[in-house]
């Protein structure tokens, strides 16, 4: 769903190297957005998770060069400054509140100059007792770590696995050039 966001909405440009924070053992951000950009990261915090797409990589004959998943952890000393676009998509419902700062500080130094993080997510509702991202909150932290933001608005409504439909948000932020 995050990349068809981005394929909708995003220009992307065939030299692009993009940032799959929170790629998951699928990485199927990763793997929509690989045709259109030359270079994917996939990052994440579990190690299960970046071996196996690894492996899925790997099994598709793609080279390290075209796409590699690494954890979190290692991203700051290789890739600082380095993203043109960063997607974090249905991850940060997954970080705790006290985390999410960090998180998208991390994400800022990543980026390049001009360098854009998109984040797609489930909008809390706690009503429905869906968990999902407080968007207040989070728009005030992708601001305080320094990121201009272009659009944050509801994007669709989905189903989820529990029946309940619930609605996914969207903020993008560009890093100041
Ligand atoms: C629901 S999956 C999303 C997978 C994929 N991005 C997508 O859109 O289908 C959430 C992923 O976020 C990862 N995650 C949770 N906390 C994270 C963090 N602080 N940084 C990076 N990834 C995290 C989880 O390990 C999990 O693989």
């Amino acid at each position: 769903m995050a990349a068809e966001y981005v394929l909708d909405n995003i220009q992307l440009n065939p030299t692009d190297i993009v940032l799959d924070f929170g790629c998951g053992k699928h990485g199927g951000v990763s793997k929509s957005l690989l045709q259109h950009v030359s270079r994917i990261i996939s990052s994440d915090v579990e190690l299960d998770a970046v071996n196996k797409l690894n492996t899925r990589f790997k099994d598709q004959g793609l080279i390290s060069s075209e796409a590699v998943a690494v954890l979190n952890s290692e991203l700051e000393s290789k890739y600082s400054d380095y993203f043109d676009l960063a997607v974090a998509g249905l991850v940060f419902h997954h970080i705790e509140d006290d985390q999410q700062f960090a998180e998208i500080q991390l994400i800022y130094r990543l980026l390049k100059p001009g360098g854009k993080l998109a984040i797609i997510d489930l909008q809390k509702q706690e009503e429905m007792n869906i968990n999902g991202i407080d968007v207040d909150k989070l728009n005030d932290r992708v601001q305080a770590a320094g990121l201009d933001i272009s659009v944050s608005q509801r994007w669709r409504r989905v189903k989820l696995p529990s029946k309940k439909k619930a609605y996914l948000h969207v903020i993008v932020a560009t890093k100041p050039a």
